[in-house]
């Protein structure tokens, strides 16, 4: 199961990104917003991470104008690991070495094409596992 989530700057993005789970048959929580009226993005980012935090979703997803407030938002909880990405590299290689936890996008940064790249990276990437990535994970969390 998925958490997804967004504001008002990503409300049009996360129609595409939800088209795009919809087509895939992936699962997913959606916890609003629900249109294009200004609201706080650190109520959703919240939402979404105790969501994934909790483990009643497997991962995250936040869109906010640039992604970058959600995801300074969603790193305030314990246990999330938000990676703000603008291409699918980004999205891979903070699977690979991070094990991010939710993936943030600016609504207002990419267009649709990039950020359904991005999500399928981040959800068909697994975790490397290797000994120095878990090593900085745990600092991370000290
Ligand atoms: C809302 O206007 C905008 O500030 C928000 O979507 C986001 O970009 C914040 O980082």
């Amino acid at each position: 199961m998925i958490a997804i989530g967004c504001d008002h700057g990503g409300y049009e993005l996360k129609k595409e990104i939800l088209k795009y789970l919809d087509e895939k048959g992936i699962e997913y929580k959606d916890f609003g917003c629900d249109s294009l009226e200004s609201v706080d993005y650190p109520v959703y980012a919240k939402k979404v991470a105790l969501a994934v935090a909790s483990k009643e979703c497997e991962k995250g997803i936040l869109i906010c104008g640039t992604g970058i407030g959600i995801s300074i938002a969603a790193n305030k909880v314990k246990g999330i690991r938000a990676a703000l990405c603008t291409d699918s590299y980004m999205a891979r290689l903070t699977r690979e070495h991070n094990d991010a936890n939710i993936v943030a996008m600016g609504g207002r940064v990419i267009g649709a094409g990039v950020a359904v790249d991005i999500v399928d990276a981040f959800l068909n990437t697994e975790f490397s596992g290797e000994k120095r990535h878990i090593d900085r994970i745990n600092m991370i969390e000290d």
